[in-house]
């Protein structure tokens, strides 16, 4: 029995979704804790390729029961056409449930996100546009709708009169036609219609799973550099992707939590706006993001790409107390003569391996040491001592820095190719 958080440790798309996948295998429940359809977790294995948004990445194991927990914000509308590819691919969702404290990103959320971050102009925090940041600060003033509500049309129409006139002055202000009562409305009675069998109050659920010693895996989106309280301001999302912020979303105490699996990509990669120390500008950047196909998998966007960030990995490894890494797509460094770690900043003169704040940050120069690079390949790797003696010397390098023990290196996105240590 235990509690695994499974958290992104960089500026997400490490490969959560694919550890997860590989954990939920021996785990009785998979929690999806917050964030919403920014999310982008992709998981291969022997069923296929899938892109998941919201639905947990333990999908796949027909006995793992899969809950999106109250700390995240669904879109019914893009559940639910998940769900209907996953049912399209095959796949039972008898093991999904909805929690009724979840909230609801409702279309003017979306809307606005898209707005608000164009109207930032240069200032852009290059959001998803999936509404994530508006709908968390309806939550936080307390103008949100919860997903239980939807199941209660009279209760549903007070919440939404409170708050659709403000939020359709803001899309006049833009420009845009307001959205209608009536039509949200009948909107909401056809999302409440076809997810009332999965929507339920998922605390008992996780009560009795720990009470009976089962084994949870809390699902995390995004990245500690994207933590709304100690990411890069206000470059961030709007909820907090820590094992701290994990645990709230779930419903569970902190002290249930046994282990903390922070999933490192073996380099670095990040979508959107902000400071990244170590982002390559030059060919170095385009082979990374050629060879690990480093396209966003919710968006599309290219991927910034650049060096292994020490400094970054570290803030996170205190944010979130790993327990152990997962480093992925080790693969992607196949084939190069030498590799570089950035084990500190410069900044002002000044070395610091303590992360700075964003605007300090913006000026940090990145420390690097030069470590061999490996030329045979190592997407056959299964066992430690598979891995050429550079790549393992670069895990345990990466794990010195981390001051934490690596768990599993992964050296391509189907669920084996994992080196489980
Ligand atoms: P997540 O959001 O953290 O779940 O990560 P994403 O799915 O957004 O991005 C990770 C990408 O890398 C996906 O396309 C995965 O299929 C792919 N991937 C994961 N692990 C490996 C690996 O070890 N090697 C390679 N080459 N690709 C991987
Ligand atoms: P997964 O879970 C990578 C980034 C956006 C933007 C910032 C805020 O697949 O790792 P938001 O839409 O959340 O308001 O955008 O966060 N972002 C992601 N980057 N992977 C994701 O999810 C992301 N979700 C949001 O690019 O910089
Ligand atoms: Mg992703």
């Amino acid at each position: 029995m235990s509690v695994t958080a499974v958290v992104g440790a960089q500026w997400g798309d490490e490969g959560k979704g694919r550890i997860i996948d590989y954990l939920a295998s021996d785990a009785h429940v998979v929690i999806r804790c917050q964030g919403g359809d920014n999310a982008g977790h992709t998981v291969v294995n022997d069923l296929g390729t899938f892109k998941l948004h919201l639905i947990p990445s333990g999908i796949f194991h027909p006995n793992c029961l899969c809950i999106l927990g109250a700390g995240t914000v669904v879109n019914p509308a893009a559940l639910l056409e998940e769900m209907a590819e996953l049912r399209a691919a095959g796949l039972s969702l008898d093991n999904f449930r909805l929690e009724q404290r979840a909230h609801v990103l409702l279309p003017y959320h979306r809307e606005l996100d898209g707005l608000e971050d164009e109207r930032r102009g240069a200032a852009s925090i290059g959001t998803t546009k999936r509404g994530i940041g508006p709908a968390y600060a309806d939550k936080a003033a307390r103008h949100g709708v919860r997903v239980g509500d939807l199941l209660n049309p009279a209760y549903l129409e007070r919440r939404l009169r409170l708050t659709l006139d403000s939020r359709n002055d803001r899309l006049r202000d833009y420009g845009r036609p307001p959205l209608e009562l009536p039509t949200l409305l009948a909107q909401a009675a056809a999302w409440a219609d076809a997810l009332r069998p999965y929507i339920v109050d998922s605390l008992p659920f996780v009560q009795n799973a720990v009470q009976r010693g089962h084994t949870l895996v809390l699902e995390g989106q995004l990245a500690a550099l994207r933590d709304l309280d100690w990411g890069t301001y206000p470059y961030v999302t709007s909820s907090n992707p820590t094992a701290a912020g994990l645990c709230q979303g779930a419903g569970l105490a902190p002290r249930h939590l046994d282990e903390v699996v922070g999933v490192v990509k073996a380099y670095s990669t990040a979508v959107g706006a902000g400071p990244m120390p170590t982002e390559l500008h030059d060919a170095a950047g385009a082979r990374l993001r050629d060879v690990g196909q480093e396209f966003g998998a919710s968006t599309g966007r290219p991927r910034r790409c650049g060096w292994y960030d020490a400094v970054a990995v570290g803030h996170s490894a205190w944010l979130n107390g790993f327990s152990h890494l997962a480093i992925t797509k080790l693969d992607v460094l196949d084939g190069w003569d030498e590799l570089k770690v950035c084990v500190a900043y410069d900044l002002d003169g000044q070395r610091v391996t303590l992360l700075p704040d964003t605007p300090a940050m913006e000026r940090a120069v990145p420390v690097y040491e030069t470590v061999p690079g490996w030329r045979e390949p190592t997407v056959q790797a299964r066992r430690w001592t598979d891995l050429p003696l550079n790549a393992r010397h670069y895990v345990e390098r990466l794990a010195e820095l981390a001051q934490t023990p690596v768990r599993f290196v992964s050296v391509g996105p189907h669920r084996d190719a994992l080196i489980v240590l």
